[in-house]
């Protein structure tokens, strides 16, 4: 969602918000915009598109100010264009704004009676009209934002300037991120760490209704009510190459290929080598959130399978890709485990009157941790006294911070819209916390944990040989891409994998794609097959193999084309395939993570041979922070 940037300090303010810009791109957006300092007004700048656009039109444009904020825009309320591209401008206030206001329509209503003239078609632009009028009352940007907050229902979070008051910026947030970075004479303010992390390694998370008042390299923290507030200062371990395409031709690409060591990263905090056991490491539950970094992991992790032994039922609640992460999750916990699990759409089950029985867990999973539905989600199980954990990526982030106990991916940046490395990841880390579930509940003996482990240890290594199907999914990808669609289709731990390998297809070649579950073919989808479908079966040797080569004989007879992935050299399923390629043999709860590897690379390589933006595809963000 909209990226912003907002810079005080000795630097080209025109160069700092830029490059934040660009690293903020990842995010998705439709437009962009800066407002800087020059000879005592804000000289705005904005364009529709990239923001290559932007770039062409600030070329020769001189700033002599320190003080500037910039946007990227992705569009909800008014088309993409550069009329409702930030920032918005009103009588010398400008404000830069990510979210929704929910109430935008009373205010609009309210504020054309006091006869406001409206130059766009956005709700950001209504809370610059309650600013100036504020500010023209007060004399002062800090005050005119503390009264305006109050009149704001919604999600948003808003950097705000004022040309009377040349070395002072406002941001405040209730809902997605801000985070202000420290340097030594300037303050970079932002949506992300991304766009800071090149300046500076210091940042304050802002948490909901407080506001930063920075005038030119010094900061100060209030809540919105004005109490002042002391808040830490963090010190971020990762620098600005984490975030570069390391001579990848897409973030996409480089993210598939860094999944090995992602997996290996997530895992390694949680097993105890010498005793081949599960430690779950720093879970924390009920840990107050700034004493985690400073648990003693034996402790926490005797406390946390205690605390695990007395859940009787257990909810996986997420969006997307993350959500098809969770149900594998249902099948390893269901499985190894044997505790029931309900996996839920984190839209549907905030809107569903869920019934959450005591001595529940709601799990949520989150790369970017911001996610709006999933976050409410996560609120409704915890005032429904459901113990809460959260798996994210992004450390800090709204999701983390508010959950009961915590898990992280620890995959790294993930910038490709489409999430690959961090759902591997969290495979990686449900397939553990199913082995601890069981342990804890007296499900598993030694040698069978010893057994899951080892399996799970040998992944990363057995993901570099799948890997090498990128040649050739880049050379069939020209042939692929002429088919009507694709049917994507497996049993068991993998059925969530087909649902994940058209996902990526519909959101990266725009693509007809479905995911079923191969017993279901019989049940409808079997009258798409021809011979311009192309069918995905995902038929590793396990319990359920002789039942999909079943299906796909089905599939063969009705003229269907096939691509098959399988264990090893596999002489039936290359006879009934146009396509076969293989897997490594694996146990059934590490297969999903070799399963996915492929179907990335089929969507990625379909995408870009269609010419398509594969790190931004059309209409899709990175964070989705609005529901
Ligand atoms: C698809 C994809 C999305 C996300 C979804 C949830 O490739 O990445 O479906 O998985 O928007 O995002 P997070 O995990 O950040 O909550």
């Amino acid at each position: 969602m909209c990226g912003i940037v907002g810079y005080n300090g000795p630097r080209n303010p025109k160069d700092v918000i830029l490059d934040g810009l660009r690293r903020l791109e990842y995010r998705g957006y439709d437009s962009a915009g800066v407002a800087i300092l020059h000879n005592g007004e804000f000289k705005r700048v904005r364009a529709s598109g990239k923001l290559s656009e932007l770039s062409k039109k600030l070329e020769g444009e001189a700033f002599g100010g320190r003080l500037g904020i910039g946007h990227t825009r992705w569009a909800t309320h008014g088309v993409p264009s550069e009329r409702n591209a930030h920032p918005h401008k009103v009588e010398g206030v400008s404000l830069v704004h990510n979210g929704i206001i929910e109430n935008y329509q009373e205010i609009k209503q309210e504020l054309r009676q006091l006869g406001a003239e409206f130059t766009s078609d956005t709700d950001s632009e209504l809370v610059a009209h309650l600013i100036a009028r504020q500010v023209r009352a007060t004399g002062d940007l800090f005050k005119a934002v503390q009264q305006v907050i109050p009149r704001l229902k919604g999600a948003y979070s808003i950097l705000a300037v004022w040309e009377k008051q040349p070395d002072t910026l406002v941001a405040f947030k209730n809902g997605p991120p801000l985070i202000l970075g420290i340097g030594d004479d300037e303050i970079i303010v932002a949506s992300d760490v991304q766009a800071i992390v090149s300046y500076t390694k210091k940042v304050i998370y802002l948490d909901d209704f407080e506001i930063a008042h920075v005038r030119g390299s010094d900061y100060k923290l209030f809540s919105a009510t004005g109490e002042p507030l002391r808040k830490p200062v963090h010190v971020l371990n990762w620098n600005a190459d984490a975030i570069e395409k390391a001579g990848f031709r897409h973030f996409m690409l480089k993210e598939i290929y860094e999944q090995p060591r992602a997996v290996a990263q997530a895992i390694a905090p949680h097993i105890d080598l010498e005793r081949m056991r599960v430690r779950l490491s720093g879970v924390g539950f009920g840990v107050p959130y700034e004493k985690l970094e400073g648990l003693d992991a034996e402790q926490d992790a005797a406390k946390t399978a205690q605390q695990l032994s007395g859940i009787d039922r257990i909810f996986i609640v997420a969006c997307g890709t993350s959500y098809y992460a969770g149900q594998v999750g249902k099948y390893l916990l269901e499985i190894l485990a044997r505790v029931p699990v309900e996996t839920d759409i984190a839209s549907e089950f905030r809107y569903r009157e869920p019934v959450i029985p005591p001595h529940s867990l709601v799990i949520v999973i989150s790369q970017s941790g911001e996610t709006a539905d999933t976050l409410a989600a996560l609120r409704l199980a915890k005032q429904a006294g459901a113990m809460t954990m959260s798996i994210c990526n992004v450390k800090r982030s709204s999701i983390d911070r508010e959950a009961q106990g915590h898990l992280y991916m620890n995959s790294g940046v993930e910038i490709g819209v489409a999430s690959t490395k961090a759902f591997v990841s969290t495979l990686a880390l449900l397939n553990l916390f199913a082995l601890f579930v069981a342990r804890s509940r007296g499900q598993l003996t030694a040698e069978q944990e010893k057994h899951h482990l080892e399996a799970l240890l040998a992944v990363p290594a057995q993901m570099e040989t799948v890997l090498s199907y990128d040649k050739w999914f880049g050379e069939a990808a020209e042939q692929l891409k002429g088919y009507r669609g694709i049917l994507y289709m497996a049993r068991g731990a993998n059925y969530p994998i087909a649902m994940e390998g058209a996902l990526k297809l519909k959101e990266l070649a725009y693509m007809h794609a479905e995911g079923y579950a191969a017993g279901e073919m019989k049940h409808g989808p079997l009258a798409l097959i021809d011979e311009r479908m192309l069918i995905m079966m995902v038929a590793p040797t396990d319990h359920h193999y002789e039942k999909t080569l079943s299906n796909l004989e089905e599939a063969k007879a009705r003229g269907g084309h096939i691509i098959s992935l399988g264990t090893g050299d596999n002489q039936e399923l290359k006879r009934l395939s146009q396509y076969y390629l293989s897997l490594p043999k694996a146990e059934w709860t590490v297969s999903p993570i070799l399963a996915v590897i492929p179907l990335q690379l089929l969507a990625y390589h379909v995408a870009d041979n269609l010419g398509h933006d594969v790190d931004q595809p059309r209409n899709l963000a990175k964070s989705v922070t609005v529901e």
